[in-house]
């Protein structure tokens, strides 16, 4: 098997998941709801052949939050706008298990994935406990959240195999639209949703969306094991991601699945400059608009490009990074990446020049999924 390259993701978050960040004179105040602010990072993020562009999310906002999530676009909107103007990288939303209803989340994502032509993502979260509130679940409990996510990942999967590949037949001379047998409803019953199904929207060009999920827990292991594509994790601590992976991957091997198509997304915040005095320069710019006395927390990346570099090559070979997640803390953070430390892994052979296909599955190396009535 050829070994696969390392992958690039780049978390879009309007202001930046800090506080101070929107005080910055180069960030729009409003980024966070300002479409030409996401449509120029999501242009620079495919310039530099990013894998994919993800969006984290919020269910549940109050006094004290980072501005980000006061005011804030709805995910797979966004992305909808955001698949018009560009045309390889992949498009990942957030949207908790917990709250959402399993057919419309099928459909939404379903429909963005045909909309980009095959580059969609759900990244399936329980999220905390809060958005209960906001989704009229007030009646349930933390302890539901787990059972409650593997019915919805049953049932989304399910819908999104509702017509073989090949059921459109659409032949106007014939005035034969589709062939009945390749149409499959889900009748599906458990405990938390019921769906007849099928769903009303044909597979796309890679098969289905991919899906991405992130969380810590044994119970999250059991399931991601079963369903998830792709883990995003915390990036900091390189010990314990080492850990968290095997584990992960013998949870995926007793699962009948190869590990080899379980992608791991540490998400980082990386500082580089050129050289590493000029990072530092950076992280202190970050600094100095943060109410006085604070420090930063030293981001996991952070030095000069060639430094980062290794960093990276290091994570990637030791197998706990398939794909580096970025987010920006300095509203020069993907330039600077792109500029500095892009070529730098393309020159180690690590990163590509080129995006090798236009589906997110195809460029992630991800195998198509048959539909199941096919097989
Ligand atoms: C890397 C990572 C990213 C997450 N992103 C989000 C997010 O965007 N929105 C959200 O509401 N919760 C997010 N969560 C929280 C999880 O959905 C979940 O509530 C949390 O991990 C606790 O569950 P666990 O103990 O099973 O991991 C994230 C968790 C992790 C570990």
């Amino acid at each position: 098997m050829e070994e696969r390259k390392l992958k690039l993701g780049g978390i879009i978050d309007g202001v930046g998941w800090n506080y101070t960040g929107w005080r910055h004179p180069a960030i729009p105040a409003d980024a966070s709801e300002n479409i030409e602010y996401y449509v120029q990072k999501a242009i620079q993020l495919e310039q530099g052949k990013f894998d994919l562009i993800f969006l984290a999310d919020v269910s549940h906002i109050g006094h004290g939050m980072i501005p980000h999530y006061l005011s804030m676009f709805e995910g797979v909107s966004i992305l909808s706008a955001l698949s018009m103007v560009t045309h390889s990288i992949g498009l990942a939303a957030t949207i908790a298990t917990s709250y959402a209803d399993p057919f419309t989340v099928a459909r939404q994502i379903a429909s963005l994935d045909k909309i980009s032509k095959g580059r969609a993502g759900w990244n399936a979260i329980t999220s905390n406990p809060g958005g209960l509130a906001n989704y009229s679940r007030s009646h349930l409990r933390k302890a539901d959240l787990y059972p409650m996510k593997k019915e919805f990942l049953e049932i989304v999967e399910g819908l999104w195999d509702s017509y073989e590949d090949d059921a459109f037949i659409r032949d106007k001379e014939r005035g034969v639209f589709y062939d009945p047998s390749k149409m499959h409803p889900l009748h599906y019953t458990g405990n938390y949703f019921s769906v007849e199904g099928p769903l009303n929207i044909s597979r796309s060009r890679q098969g289905r969306p991919v899906v991405f999920q992130a969380g810590t827990s044994p119970e999250f292991m059991d399931i991601a094991a079963h369903h998830a594509e792709v883990i995003m994790a915390p990036g900091h601590d390189f010990e314990y991601l080492k850990a968290f992976t095997a584990e992960l991957k013998r949870k995926v091997k007793n699962q009948g699945r190869s590990p080899h198509d379980l992608l791991m997304m540490p998400s980082h915040n990386p500082i580089v400059g050129e050289t590493e005095k000029e990072a530092l320069e950076r992280l202190r710019e970050i600094e100095s608009w943060m109410p006085k006395g604070y420090r930063m927390p030293k981001p996991g990346l952070i030095g000069s490009a060639e430094h980062v570099a290794e960093q990276i090559e290091h994570w990637y070979r030791e197998g706990v990074m398939d794909i580096l997640l970025i987010r920006q803390d300095h509203p020069a953070g993907f330039e600077d990446f792109i500029r500095w430390v892009v070529p730098i892994l393309q020159d180690k052979g690590i990163f590509r020049k080129e995006y090798e296909d236009d589906t997110l599955r195809g460029n992630l190396g991800l195998p198509y999924p048959v539909n199941k009535y096919t097989k």
